[in-house]
C-alpha cells in the first residue's frame, strides 16, 4: 500500500450535527443540503480533513467537479435539478494534504440570470425568460444557455464547461478562473449540441449536434482548440431525438436516436423549456447509428424505442457494433425536478437498465440483451475502452423504491468476465458518479481508486470516499470544509 499523505483521527462526536439532523438550511434529510442553493464561492483554498490513507500517486492531481449551485432567484426558482448556475470545484491532493477550492462559472447567463434576479435563458425545464414574445424576438437566433454545468471535457489543451447546447466556456483546470466562451469558428448552427463530448485515442475531440431544417441532421464533428468544427459525418432524420451524449469506440461512434424527440419549431416559437420541445413517440420507435471514424460512412439499425442519458462502452466485435447503454423506461424529466428532489420523492433514473445492443452487419435491427445491474453514471477504464470491450463497468445506483430506496446511495461494479456484481453502499448518505482514475502505470484495468463525492445526513460538509476500484473498499475520506451542491460528472487533472 502507497504511503498516506495525511492521517487524522475521525472527527470528535461533538463536532459533528446529531445523526439524521437536517442541516440548518435543508428542507428535508441532512444528506439534501446537496440540493439547497449556494450562493458563496470558496475562491481562496481551504484545507481538507483527510481520514485513512490516500495513495501517494493521486499527489500533484486534482478532482474537479461540475454542478449547479444556484437554483434559486429573488424573483423565480430554476425548476430542475439539471439547471442551477453552475459552480466548478477542486480537490486538489497536494504532498502535505487536500485543498478545496470552487468558483462560478462566469457565463453570460449568470451574468443576466443574477443581474435580473431570475433565469434568463431558461435550462432543462425552466423556459427563457419572457416567454413566447422572447422567442420571436430572438428568432433567426434563438438564445440558449451557456451555463455548462454538467460536463467537464479537456479538448486540445483546453479545458471546457458544457451543458446541452453548443455554447461552451473555456475554464482554468488550475485557478477555476472562466476564460470567456470558445466562439466556433466554423458557420455550422448546432442549437443543440452533446454534453458529453469525446476523446479518442489520438487525443481527438469528437461531438455530435443536431441541425434544424427541413431535413433535420444529427452531425459528428471533431475540432481542436482553434473552434473549427469538421463535419465527419450526417444522419438525416425527420424529428431528431434528445442527446445528451454519445458512444466512441476504436474505430465507430454510436449515436443512438431517442423516441423523445425534437420539434423543431418548438425551439423557435414556442415559450416553454427545453425539455418540453421533446415529445415522447414511442410507436416510432428509435435507430442507432454507427460513424465509421475513418471514411465517415454510416450504417443505421432500428431499435424498440428508448431514452438513455449515457453510454458504458462501445466496441467492433469482427463486423459487427456493440454498444451498452444505460436505458430508462421514459424520459426523465418530472422526476429530477428539483423540489421533488428536495423533498426526497424517489427518483427512478438512478437505476436505469443495462441494456446491450449489438449491431450485426448485414441485420435491419439491433439484438438487445439485458446485462446485469441497474445503474446510472457509468465509468469505465476510457483509455481500455478505447483498444475495445472492457471488463469492469462502475456506476452509481440506488435501492429498488419498493424497498426504500430514493436517490443514488451505492457504488456498484459489474464484472463481465465473472459475471459478478457488487456494491458497496453508503448508509444514510447520497453517493453521486463514482469517477475511476487509474494509477499510473497501472496493468490491470481496474487499478485505480474512485473519487465519488457523498453527502450523509451527519456530515459537515461534502465527503470525497476514495475506494480501491478493484475491491470498492474504502481506502480514505476527504472531508471537505462545505457542501458541495450536486452534481453530474467530474473530471481527473493529473499532476
Ligand atoms: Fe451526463
Amino acid at each position: 500500500m502507497a504511503d498516506a499523505v495525511q492521517t487524522v483521527p475521525p472527527l470528535p462526536a461533538a463536532a459533528r450535527p446529531a445523526a439524521g439532523a437536517p442541516g440548518p438550511a435543508s428542507p428535508g434529510g441532512g444528506r439534501r443540503r446537496g440540493f439547497v442553493t449556494r450562493t458563496q464561492a470558496t475562491e481562496a483554498p481551504l484545507d481538507a480533513v483527510v481520514h485513512g490513507h490516500l495513495p501517494e500517486w493521486l499527489r500533484g492531481g486534482s478532482l474537479l467537479l461540475n454542478g449547479p449551485a444556484i437554483w434559486d432567484l429573488p424573483g423565480r426558482s430554476y425548476a430542475h435539478w439539471f439547471d442551477g448556475l453552475a459552480l466548478l470545484h477542486r480537490v486538489h491532493f497536494t504532498d502535505t494534504g487536500v485543498r478545496y477550492a470552487s468558483r462560478f462559472l462566469d457565463t453570460e447567463d449568470a451574468r443576466l440570470s443574477r443581474q435580473r434576479g431570475r433565469p434568463e435563458l431558461g435550462g432543462y425545464d425552466t423556459p427563457v425568460a419572457g416567454g413566447l414574445l422572447s422567442r420571436l424576438l430572438h428568432v433567426f437566433n434563438p438564445r440558449r444557455t451557456d451555463n455548462g454545468c454538467v460536463v467537464l471535457s479537456q479538448c486540445d489543451g483546453q479545458w471546457l464547461a458544457l451543458t446541452e447546447s453548443d455554447r461552451v466556456t473555456r475554464f482554468d483546470p488550475h485557478t477555476l478562473a472562466t476564460q470567456g466562451e470558445l466562439r466556433w469558428a466554423d458557420k455550422l448552427k448546432l442549437p443543440l449540441m452533446a454534453a458529453h463530448p469525446a476523446v479518442d485515442a489520438q487525443g481527438g475531440w469528437w461531438n455530435v449536434g443536431i441541425r434544424f431544417g427541413r431535413r433535420c441532421e444529427y452531425l459528428l464533428v471533431s475540432a481542436d482548440r482553434s473552434g473549427e468544427r469538421r463535419v465527419k459525418a450526417s444522419i438525416g432524420c425527420e424529428r431528431p431525438g434528445y442527446l445528451h451524449a454519445f458512444a466512441l469506440g476504436a474505430r465507430h461512434a454510436v449515436i443512438w436516436e431517442c423516441a423523445w424527440r425534437a420539434h423543431p419549431l418548438r425551439f423557435l416559437f414556442a415559450g416553454e423549456s427545453y425539455a418540453r420541445h421533446f415529445d415522447w413517440l414511442p410507436e416510432q420507435g428509435s435507430r442507432l447509428h454507427a460513424v465509421d471514424l475513418g471514411d465517415g460512412s454510416v450504417r443505421s439499425w432500428e431499435a424498440p424505442a428508448l431514452f438513455a442519458f449515457h453510454a458504458v462502452q462501445a466496441y467492433e466485435q469482427g463486423k459487427d457494433i456493440v454498444v451498452d447503454l444505460c436505458v430508462d423506461a421514459a424520459p426523465v424529466v418530472e422526476e429530477l425536478g428539483i423540489e421533488r428532489l428536495r423533498a426526497g420523492v424517489p427518483a427512478a433514473a438512478a437505476r436505469a437498465r443495462h441494456v446491450r445492443f449489438v449491431l450485426a452487419a448485414g441485420q435491419s435491427a439491433a439484438r438487445e440483451e439485458t446485462l446485469p445491474g441497474r445503474f446510472e453514471l457509468p465509468q469505465v477504464n476510457a483509455r481500455r475502452a478505447l483498444a475495445g470491450p472492457v471488463r469492469h463497468v462502475w456506476a452509481a445506483s440506488a435501492a429498488d423504491p419498493a424497498e426504500g430506496g430514493a436517490f443514488f446511495d451505492r457504488t456498484v461494479k459489474f464484472d463481465h468476465a465473472s459475471g459478478r456484481l457488487a456494491e458497496h453502499v453508503f448508509a444514510g448518505a447520497v453517493a453521486l458518479e463514482p469517477l475511476f482514475v487509474p494509477r499510473p502505470g497501472a496493468g490491470a484495468e481496474d487499478d485505480g481508486v474512485l473519487l465519488v463525492h457523498t453527502l450523509a445526513d451527519d456530515d459537515v460538509g461534502s465527503v470525497v470516499r476514495v475506494l480501491d476500484a478493484a475491491t470498492l473498499e474504502e481506502r480514505a475520506a476527504v472531508e471537505l470544509p462545505c457542501v458541495v451542491p450536486f452534481g453530474f460528472h467530474g473530471a481527473w487533472v493529473g499532476s
